[in-house]
C-alpha cells in the first residue's frame, strides 16, 4: 500500500490544552481506528527495516507498544519492553527524564539485552525527545547500539529530533507538525 502522508496527518487529532494548558496534544487514536491507515504506517516501517541489521525491537511504554509488537511480529525479531517505573518485575536498568508535560523513569529488564545488539526503538511521537533519549541511555547501558529511533510523528519545534541526532541517535518519522 502506498504511504499517503496527507491521510495519516488528517487522522491525528489536535487537542488543545491537554493534559496541561499550552500543550497541543496529538491524539493518534483516530489513526488506530483506521485499519487502512494503520496498514500504511506499519507497512512503511516494515519496508524500511526488513533488510536492515536490526536485531531487536525496543518498544516504549505505552503508545510505542502498539507499533513495537507489530514490527517485532512482522520482522520476526525479539521484542524488548521499555516500561514506566515499577511495572517490570525482575532486575532492571533505569533512566529518568522529562517530557513536554511529565517527569518519569523508564526501565528495562537487565537481561533483555547482553551487548552488541542493534536495537530499533519505537514510539508514537517525538516531542522534547526526553523519552527516546532515556530509552537510548538504558539500551546503551547494556552495551547495545540504537540502530534508529522511529515514530509516527515529529514535533520539530520542540527540538527533540535535533537533540536525538546530537546524541548520535538516528531518527525516522513518518510525518511532522510544525
Ligand atoms: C508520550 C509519547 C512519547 C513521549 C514523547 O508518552 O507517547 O512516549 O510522550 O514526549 P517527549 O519527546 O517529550 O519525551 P507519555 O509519557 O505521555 O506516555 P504514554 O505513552 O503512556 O501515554
Ligand atoms: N507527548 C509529548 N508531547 C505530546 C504531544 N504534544 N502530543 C501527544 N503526545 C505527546
Amino acid at each position: 500500500m502506498i504511504f499517503d502522508e496527507y491521510t495519516i496527518k488528517s487522522l491525528i487529532r489536535p487537542v488543545p490544552d491537554f493534559p496541561k494548558p499550552g500543550v497541543t496534544f496529538r491524539d493518534i487514536t483516530p489513526l488506530y481506528h483506521s485499519p487502512r491507515a494503520m496498514r500504511m504506517v506499519a507497512d512503511s516501517l516494515i519496508q524500511r527495516y526488513v533488510e536492515s541489521p536490526v536485531t531487536h525491537i525496543g518498544a516504549i511504554d505505552a503508545r510505542g507498544f502498539l507499533l513495537g509488537a507489530v514490527l517485532a511480529y512482522e520482522l520476526n525479531k525479539p521484542l524488548v519492553l521499555l516500561r514506566k517505573a515499577g511495572k517490570l518485575p525482575a532486575d532492571t536498568l533505569r533512566e529518568s527524564y522529562a517530557t513536554e508535560y511529565s517527569e518519569t523513569t523508564l526501565e528495562m529488564h537487565r537481561d533483555a539485552l547482553s551487548g552488541g545488539e542493534q536495537v530499533l526503538l519505537l514510539d508514537d511521537l517525538i516531542a522534547t525527545g526526553g523519552t527516546f533519549l532515556a530509552a537510548a541511555r538504558v539500551v546503551r547501558q547494556c552495551g547495545a547500539n540504537v540502530y534508529e529511533a522511529a515514530a509516527i510523528i515529529d514535533l520539530p519545534d520542540l527540538g527533540g529530533s535535533r537533540s536525538m541526532q546530537d546524541a548520535g541517535i538516528p531518527t525516522f518519522t513518518l510525518c511532522a507538525f510544525a
